[in-house]
């Protein structure tokens, strides 16, 4: 019988052998030579600040090596994505190290400074250079390690998925641009670069959805910055390509990213559009596990929510200052404290989307909902309480008592301050619904958008550099394209809507948050950017309720912040130039923001 097993070894080490590699490794060697030809563009770029050559033939070079670089941005980027954001591509404003206990200061690298750098008035040639040699040298260590690297069919799709989002959210809003505004360049090389390692794939993935792919990743751009027309993009090219590169995934069986990592995701990997309403994953953001957040459960922290009875006057809800007429806010410039008659010291965020974030309250001062949850109670303006009080109520309460039993049989304590936490949580988020008319036109529920709502997102995403702090799709400060981090900015926001005479607001903000690692000079005066879903229901606006319309914001904006007003700031974050807005665009701009009304208040009001 020995030679049927020495058969069968044959037969298995011929399927092996011969068994097609892929395109993985012809993948591989094309992605290798492109990132020699980046490096060296670099390289020439670098020479040329050396021998003082001309502006002129400095940015033109500049421009070409931000083609060689997009083309290949989205290998780069999912390959090492650390190095990616961390060297290679950051923002081009100091922070603080993340997921540090201690204060450490990070100063910004890579493209996005560079890109600053080199279109300032006066060009600091040395800097220019520092930054420069910076980035060649990671990218060749880069390239160093990418050998090791293994570009399978999975790891392709992913890979222009997370691209499609960037180039959606940071490239064609001008985030990744800030000095040159060569987005929409930036844009066509993606596109291309993305093209070209497709052609590698035409005998692996089915070819019907691959011509459909390639059809709607070939663009034709004839207009420039603030002409291009975003919502075009987004439902005529992003989203059938997402929808294409997931038929490709099901035809091939190809696993997902939550299949091969044990690693929770904030978003849901297999994505067809940013905008379907479980794109996001409150899961991640509440720390309840998918499997352990129920209705029943959701049902009593609504309970909760709305009850008095947890305070120490018996008179204060979570609702007395999240009302759901008001989109969970309620309509004061400062909420109204426990006494009826003092006020907090901020205004009341909406909370339908406040879910999704990295750390909560204006200042990004705590770091997850239970820390929200325990100010609440223990603070003297609100609950005024602490949680063997509350515990030894919710206990007094019979049917409360059966409920919390009920929804936490398995739980070592049905009522505790963990459960207390646990049921509020999922009420929150049960919350997000994704459901707005500006929601269901890029659902494609309802068919043609009107003009002034299209001309409105395209303005929020480009001219008024809106989408490059407000991110789709919660339009709050939460990055793409792994949506883990919630941005705070410095606006130079005012004491009330005199801006003629403009006085800065005194709050501090995230400088004077408590946080340790958050006491830094760039951070004063920082608030978190906050959504602006349903922000026609929670006037008035920013974190001290100074802005009662939304006229006045976008007036606000329009004038550059304070520091456009002619505060003295020197850190603030909004660039204070005019945005010079027409009358229309900013009436544009507010019917957008009106388009982002969840459905279930208009049917109310
Ligand atoms: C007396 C008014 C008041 C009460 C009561 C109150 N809140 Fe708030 N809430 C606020 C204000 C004001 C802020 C912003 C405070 C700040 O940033 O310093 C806030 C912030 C929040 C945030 C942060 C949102 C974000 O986007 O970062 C959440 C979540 C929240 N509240 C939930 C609750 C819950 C749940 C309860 C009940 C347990 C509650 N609040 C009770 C006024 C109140
Ligand atoms: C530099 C980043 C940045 C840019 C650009 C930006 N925002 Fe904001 N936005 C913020 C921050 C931060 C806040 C909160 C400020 C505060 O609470 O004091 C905010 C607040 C708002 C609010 C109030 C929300 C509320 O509930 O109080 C609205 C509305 C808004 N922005 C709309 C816009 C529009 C429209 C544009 C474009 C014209 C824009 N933003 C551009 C960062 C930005």
């Amino acid at each position: 019988m020995r030679w049927i097993y020495l058969l069968f070894a044959i037969a298995l080490f011929f399927c092996t052998a011969m068994r097609p590699q892929g395109p993985s490794k012809k993948a591989k060697a094309v992605f290798h030579n492109q990132l020699t030809e980046l490096i060296e563009t670099l390289g020439t770029l670098e020479q040329s600040l050396t021998t003082e050559a001309s502006k002129e033939v400095i940015q033109k070079q500049y421009a070409q090596s931000r083609i060689a670089f997009k083309s290949i941005e989205f290998l780069i980027a999912s390959l090492d994505p650390l190095l990616y954001e961390k060297t290679l591509n950051e923002s081009p404003l100091p922070k603080v190290e993340p997921n540090v206990a201690n204060k450490e200061k990070h100063e910004p690298k890579g493209w996005q400074v560079l890109d600053e750098s080199l279109y300032t008035e006066n060009l600091d040639r040395a800097a220019c250079m520092q930054l420069l040699e910076q980035l060649i040298d990671n990218l060749k260590e880069f390239q160093a390690f990418s050998q090791q690297a293994y570009l399978h069919d999975a790891f392709m799709i992913d890979a222009i998925k997370a691209q499609l989002m960037r180039n959606f959210t940071l490239g064609i809003t001008g985030f990744d641009t800030p000095g040159s505004g060569l987005a929409l360049a930036d844009l066509k090389a993606s596109h291309q670069g993305i093209l070209k390692f497709l052609e590698l794939y035409q005998d692996v993935f089915p070819k019907e959805a691959l011509n459909k792919l390639k059809t709607v990743l070939s663009i034709h751009l004839k207009t420039d910055f603030d002409g291009f027309d975003r919502y075009a993009y987004l439902v005529e090219h992003m989203i059938p390509a997402l929808e294409e590169l997931e038929n490709i995934r099901t035809s091939l069986a190809l696993e997902t990213i939550e299949e091969s990592s044990p690693q929770p995701l904030a978003f849901k990997s297999t994505f067809e559009n940013p905008f379907q309403p479980d794109f996001l994953n409150a899961s991640y953001f509440s720390e309840v596990p998918k499997k352990e957040y129920n209705q029943a459960r959701s049902a009593l922290g609504k309970k909760l929510f709305n009850d008095p009875y947890l305070s120490k006057n018996l008179k204060t809800s979570c609702q007395s200052c999240h009302a759901k007429e008001f989109a969970f806010s309620d309509a004061k410039a400062k909420s109204l404290a426990n006494d009826g008659r003092s006020h907090l010291s901020r205004n009341a965020p909406s909370l339908n989307y406040s879910i999704f974030s990295s750390e909560y309250f204006h200042d990004l001062r705590a770091a997850n909902l239970h820390m929200q949850f325990e100010h609440v109670v223990r603070n003297e303006q609100e609950f005024d309480s602490d949680y063997m009080e509350l515990v030894d109520k919710i206990k007094a309460d019979a049917n409360y008592k059966k409920e919390f039993e009920i929804c936490y049989e398995e739980y070592p304590a049905a009522v505790s301050k963990t459960t207390i936490h646990h049921a509020l949580s999922c009420y929150l988020m049960s919350l997000p619904t994704f459901d707005s008319e500006f929601d269901q036109y890029v659902q494609q529920k309802k068919k043609a958008i009107p003009e002034e709502i299209r001309l409105g997102f395209n303005l929020f995403m480009g001219k008024a550099q809106c989408g490059t702090c407000h991110f789709p799709p919660t339009f709050a400060g939460l990055v793409p394209p792994h949506f883990e981090e919630s941005e705070s900015e410095v606006l130079g926001v005012l004491v009330n809507e005199d801006f003629k005479h403009p006085q800065l607001d005194q709050d501090e903000g995230r400088q004077a948050s408590g946080v340790v690692k958050y006491d830094f000079d760039f951070y004063k005066y920082a608030f978190k950017t906050p959504s602006i879903r349903n922000v026609e229901l929670t006037t008035p606006y920013m974190h001290n309720g100074s802005l009662s319309t939304l006229e006045k914001v976008v007036e606000f904006y329009d004038l550059g912040g304070g520091l456009g007003m002619g505060v003295d700031l020197p850190h603030q974050t909004l660039p204070a130039d005019a945005l010079n807005l027409s009358e229309e665009e900013k009436q544009a701009l507010i019917a957008f923001m009106k388009s982002l009304t969840d459905q279930a208040y208009l049917v109310k009001h």
